[in-house]
């Protein structure tokens, strides 16, 4: 199995380049099968994330041509069946997007139960709730969600609790549902606007994308479009992060600003220094950086995509800060990996309790889900000595060249196979 091996103490500095946005990418993706004309989507980010879905979408038809290693030609003409293996779902959640746009186009769809992961329970009930109100017959079935409608009508859709998966799907599925739908209480993320825009591009009739009130207007039929996605703001995030934990200098760049207004504000509270420019972001940490508390809340609030990375941060923080994740309920997975390299945590329920410390140490952990995987290796870049950082697939998942990219802002860290591997680097890096 492939391990990250790192050895920390250098302040990174330099500038990076961010990848298209992972969560827009696989809700755009989906969408693109909703036209039966070719779709060029560029700025996609060359992950497993996406690179699982776009072969979950050959698997049931849709012809996909890479056109570079960040752009696909699509055509959905040919889609022979609306129903989805389990191999693709158990490997990646966000298939379930196939629901709403194969509902939408073909008012029917077959795609299995996403499980849980390990963050949360993670139920799709909401999403459901929504293919019922548009008119459809949903029944769960030997693992599968069987979803069919004579034809989808417009309604008036109130989420019971702010969703980014349940806003994306059911808006998908309303897009060409007959009348006008309103779906109430829906979320804001930059994410769910870009799919909003790519399937206005396609001729859907949407409005309100960003806000928590949306209203659609349901067309018969897409046409073709060219669409880039926006970049990646957690990634985006998560380097901002690597500067702040390891007291570097790093200009991140090809961000949107607004999209990381919560993350600035909170780097600039812990006594980073922030520069915004059109497109990108510069953030320098010269000195020990000071506690803070912060809770994990729907876009605009603080993201819940970037609370491991303020978790380690805050771990080598002068004094102690409370961290409350709002929206699961286990993505404090990470804290006993931390503590295994020196930091003095404690979690109790949904809060965690960090007292900083002066200094971290290498030691051998293991990423327990993607974001928490990406912050540990932000605590390693920042500890004293070797650590090994173990089921880095998860970090790939979300993650393009991650290793390469903080390896060019100077960060000691090779991608392993072997204890021999491992070896070589602790010679070459003492
Ligand atoms: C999306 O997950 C992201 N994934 C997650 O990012 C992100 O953490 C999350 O939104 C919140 O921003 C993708 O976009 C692929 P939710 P999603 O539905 O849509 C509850 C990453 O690291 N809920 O907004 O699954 C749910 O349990 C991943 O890239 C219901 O109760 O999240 C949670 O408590 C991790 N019923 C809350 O809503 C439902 O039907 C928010 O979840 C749906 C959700």
């Amino acid at each position: 199995m492939e391990q990250y091996i790192i050895r920390g103490g250098n302040p990174l500095a330099g500038e990076v380049e961010i990848s298209g946005a992972k969560n827009a990418a696989l809700g755009i993706l989906a969408a693109a099968i909703m036209t039966d004309e070719t779709v060029l989507i560029e700025n996609l980010p060359d992950v497993r994330d996406i690179n699982v879905l776009l072969e979950a979408m050959e698997s049931i038809g849709v012809k996909v041509e890479r056109i570079t290693r960040h752009a696909v030609m699509m055509n959905s003409a040919q889609i022979g069946d609306v129903s989805v293996d389990y191999e693709y779902i158990k490997r990646i959640r966000a298939s379930y997007y196939l629901i709403g746009a194969l509902l939408g186009k073909y008012k029917k769809a077959v795609v299995p139960l996403p499980g849980g992961c390990n963050i949360g329970s993670r139920p799709i009930d909401l999403h459901i709730k929504g293919f019922k109100a548009l008119g459809a017959k949903v029944e769960i079935r030997n693992g599968f969600i069987f979803a069919n409608a004579e034809h989808l009508h417009g309604s008036h859709i109130f989420l019971d609790t702010v969703s980014v998966g349940a806003t994306i799907n059911i808006m998908m599925a309303a897009s060409m549902a007959e009348g006008y739908t309103i779906i109430e209480n829906c979320a804001r993320e930059p994410h769910v606007v870009d799919v909003a825009n790519f399937l206005n591009s396609m001729g859907a009739n949407i409005k309100g994308a960003g806000t928590d009130v949306i209203r659609i207007r349901g067309v018969q039929k897409f046409h073709k479009t060219e669409y880039s996605v926006i970049p990646d703001q957690i990634e985006a995030g998560t380097f901002m992060f690597a500067a702040a934990a390891t007291r570097g200098d790093i200009m991140v760049k090809n961000v949107i600003p607004k999209h990381l207004e919560a993350t600035s504000a909170k780097l600039l509270e812990i006594g980073c220094e922030v520069e915004e420019f059109d497109n990108a972001v510069r953030v320098v940490a010269s000195k020990r950086l000071c506690s803070t508390n912060v809770k994990t809340l729907p876009y605009p609030g603080y993201p819940t995509d970037m609370q491991p990375q303020i978790g380690v941060t805050l771990a080598l923080a002068k004094g102690t800060s409370i961290v409350t994740e709002s929206i699961f309920e286990n993505r404090f997975k990470y804290m006993d990996e931390l503590a295994r390299m020196g930091a003095d945590v404690r979690v109790e329920g949904n809060t965690a309790i960090i007292t900083g410390v002066e200094r971290l140490t290498g030691a051998r952990v293991s990423a327990p889900d993607l974001r928490a995987g990406a912050a540990l290796v932000i605590a390693a870049l920042a500890a004293d000595g070797i650590t090994v950082v173990d089921d880095i697939v998860y970090i790939q998942r979300g993650y393009e060249c991650f290793d390469e990219k903080l390896r060019s802002l100077g960060a000691e860290i090779e991608m392993i196979n072997s204890e021999k591997e491992a070896q070589k680097f602790r010679l070459r890096c003492g």
